[in-house]
């Protein structure tokens, strides 16, 4: 079977081009041996964090080899196997995206996932997946949301804010929510019932957000960094809270910017920021599976997606990340 594949071929600098991309078919031998299975591929992610592990250096995570496909997460179906634990038509997930098809030794690297009528298995890349779980345990347990708490999340029309702002409405706060289009804006108030929507290209962060929380803000769920930040921190009410989720404002940065140069709001409220890192909590995934299917079904939680079609999409899909082309998790189908 031939699988088309994306490589690395350098390091890029700055704002990520095709240059630094290769895509490239290769075969991938359907005479299995014993316990091989084969898995072609139906959706991929492409996330944020992944510009990081293109910079050469070690973070949280090793860097992309060089001249070898990109990794990430994905979910495929198994289409051929001499493994009896991963039988024909299994739907799995897995962390070799970036290409159509390959090939296991023995299946430890799979997960089985249930096919399930009414939603797509693209959603294991998004709500109910990694994005969807980073939700969560940064809402309730790094930031320790607490009912009726006001909450301020930025990027909060893509994968991870969108669910960040629905929990926090379940969990009957008052939901404040930035992104970078006033569609966006109008998605969040009325189809995912946030209470205020910022479009933060229409004017500075800092005075929409002092207009929209005038009593304070309790938990911060930082995804963009930056300016962002700097404008939540002195609107921070005493002993409140900043999830340190990401910082997508300074990925493509070529050197580092500024801190806040108002961090000293930390002390005088008292507050605690903590980074975190999703894996760190694999421990809550059930209650996360749980809960979260619960609430998709009840329509708590509504999950969109920007699907774009095919691996040569992927890459304009991953670089339009950065430039806020998705709504809901970016995803490509295979
Ligand atoms: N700590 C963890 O374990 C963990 C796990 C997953 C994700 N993350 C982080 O969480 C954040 C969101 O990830 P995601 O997967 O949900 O991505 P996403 O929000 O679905 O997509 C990225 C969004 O960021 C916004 N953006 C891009 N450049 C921006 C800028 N310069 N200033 C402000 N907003 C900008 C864009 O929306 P607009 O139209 O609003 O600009 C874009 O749609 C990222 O920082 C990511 O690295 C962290």
């Amino acid at each position: 079977m031939l699988s088309r594949e994306i490589h690395l071929k350098s390091y890029p600098k700055g704002l990520p081009s095709s240059e630094n991309f290769e895509l490239t078919t290769v075969t991938v031998s359907e005479d299995l041996g014993d316990k091989e299975v084969l898995v072609r591929n139906l959706y991929m992610s492409v996330d944020p964090y992944m510009r990081g592990r293109m910079s050469g250096k070690k973070t949280y995570v090793d860097p992309f080899a060089l001249n070898e496909a990109l990794t990430g997460g994905a979910v495929g179906r198994v289409v051929a196997s001499r493994h009896n634990d991963w039988p024909v038509g299994t739907l799995v997930s897995h962390f070799f995206g970036w290409r159509e098809a390959f090939k296991t030794a023995d299946g430890r690297q799979l997960t089985k996932l249930p096919d399930m009528q009414d939603l797509s298995p693209s959603v294991w890349l998004g709500a109910l997946g990694m994005p969807g779980l980073t939700a969560y345990a940064g809402l309730l347990e790094v930031a320790a949301m607490k009912e009726g708490e006001t909450v301020f999340v930025s990027g909060a029309a893509g994968a991870v804010g969108a669910i960040v702002g629905q929990i926090a409405k379940i969990k009957k706060g008052r939901v404040i929510g930035s992104c970078g289009t006033s569609e966006k804006a109008a998605y969040l108030t009325t189809e995912l019932g946030f209470d205020t929507a910022l479009n933060y290209r229409q004017a500075p962060i800092a005075q929409q957000l002092a207009q929209a929380a005038p009593d304070g803000i309790d938990v911060y769920f930082d995804n963009v960094g930056g300016d962002h930040l700097e404008a939540a921190l002195p609107l921070m009410k005493n002993f409140g809270r900043i999830a340190l989720c990401g910082a997508i404002a300074q990925y493509n940065d070529q050197e580092p910017g500024p801190g806040p140069k108002n961090l000293a709001f930390a002390i005088i409220r008292r507050l605690t920021l903590r980074g975190f890192i999703v894996s760190d909590f694999a421990g809550m995934q059930k209650d996360f599976v749980r809960d979260m299917s619960l609430w998709m079904k009840e329509g708590q939680v509504k999950a969109r997606e920007t699907i774009v079609e095919g691996l040569d999409q992927a890459l304009p899909a991953f670089l339009g990340l950065f430039k806020g082309e998705n709504t809901g998790k970016m995803l490509v189908r295979l």
